[in-house]
């Protein structure tokens, strides 16, 4: 059942294996008959009467909502900001006339995330809630919800729950654009069924990703995630993700912007972990891998399929640009449970932790 771990050692390594089935869970949930994409009208209304997005969120949630404002200003032409709920709660920046604010919780209940809802209702704003739990606090009082259909996330260390958010917006993100008439050059639950089916592939590939962890991560005290566009935002939930279970001190990085300072904390042996999906950055992220490379740094890159080179650690099964998250966090995932593991750390309940936070 979802609230055991049956044969598997962890909840997280149970909840690693079944994204390729929430994938298409969600597929199946946002189809209709004929095989089309579908979506509340009411959220599809609302997406055309805002002029602006906000999306707001904490910890992993937040860093899936990154993802989600690429995908709706690329795909939907709407403008996005994202913003840490215990921030935008103190510190408000000024809002567009029309506001959209789309709340990103896995529990529904983050107490950060719940202020900022409640300060928006009184100003009489919409609110959509994308959400794992559809009677929690976050979705009750919202105007709208989505929900991610994940099935119960125990681990405290969020994974499933993150991939489900990123699917839900880019659903959310292309039912927008269809209703601006705006039109698609790829089919978008096709290359969700792909990037599904990425991702089983993936998960069948712990040996490999276990020998990767013990030879970058069994003993190192830190490590960064290097990455552009859309893998620096997969590089902060990497580095999240590490940081939580197995403690070492990581921080995910824009790889253009390491040279800026970080770059003095790269030594002899340091693990810099380089996401390379995009084409587009391709070129510019590799000569970010020299950089550290030249500066002794024991350099990890994952790549994709297509844009591989000879000395990449790991690479990656071809998905859609847009979607190479849902693919990419897996080995990431990966390379933190088995760094936990290997480093005797509490996977599922790491310390100082909790899985919902309902304090401010
Ligand atoms: C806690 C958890 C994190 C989670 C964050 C937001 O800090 O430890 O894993 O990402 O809350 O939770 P939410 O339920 O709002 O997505």
């Amino acid at each position: 059942s979802d609230t055991e771990k049956g044969t598997y050692p962890h909840f997280m390594l149970k909840e690693i294996d079944e994204q390729p089935f929430v994938m298409r869970r969600i597929i199946k949930e946002y189809q209709d008959e004929n095989n089309e994409l579908k979506l509340d009208g009411d959220i599809r209304a609302a997406m055309q009467a805002c002029d602006r997005v906000y999306i707001i969120a904490c910890g992993t949630s937040y860093h899936a909502g990154l993802v989600g404002k690429h995908f709706i200003e690329k795909i939907a032409n709407i403008p996005v900001e994202v913003h840490v709920a215990s921030e935008f709660s103190y510190n408000m920046p000024l809002l567009s006339e029309k506001p959209l604010f789309v709340f990103i919780s896995q529990s529904g209940e983050t107490a950060d995330s719940r202020s900022v809802l409640v300060r928006i209702k009184e100003k009489g704003y919409p609110a959509l809630t994308i959400t794992n739990v559809p009677g929690s606090t976050l979705s009750r009082e919202a105007n709208y919800t989505l929900n991610l259909y994940a099935g119960p996330e125990i681990a405290v260390a969020s994974t499933k729950a993150y991939t489900a958010q990123i699917a839900v917006l880019a659903i959310l993100a292309v039912d927008s654009a269809r209703a601006k008439g705006l039109s698609l050059d790829f089919d978008p639950m096709q290359e969700l069924a792909i990037a599904a089916n990425a991702m089983e592939i993936l998960t069948d590939q712990k040996d490999t990703i276990e020998e990767l962890a013990k030879n970058y991560l069994a003993t190192t005290r830190n490590a960064f995630f290097i990455g552009r566009s859309s893998d620096y935002y997969v590089c902060l939930e990497g580095s999240l993700k590490l940081k939580e279970i197995s403690y070492i001190q990581a921080e995910g990085f824009a790889g253009g912007e390491l040279k800026h300072g970080t770059i003095a904390l790269i030594e002899e042996g340091t693990p810099v972990i380089a996401l390379a999906t995009q084409e587009e950055v391709n070129y510019a992220i590799r000569s970010n891998v020299q950089e550290v490379v030249s500066r002794g740094a024991n350099a990890m890159v994952v790549s994709m399929r297509g844009l591989e080179q000879d000395d990449d650690a790991f690479v990656l099964p071809h998905v859609h640009e847009l979607l190479t998250p849902l693919a990419s966090v897996v080995p990431l995932q990966l390379l933190a449970y088995y760094a936990a593991l290997h480093r005797d750390c509490d996977v599922d309940k790491p310390r100082n932790l909790a899985k919902s936070v309902t304090v401010e």
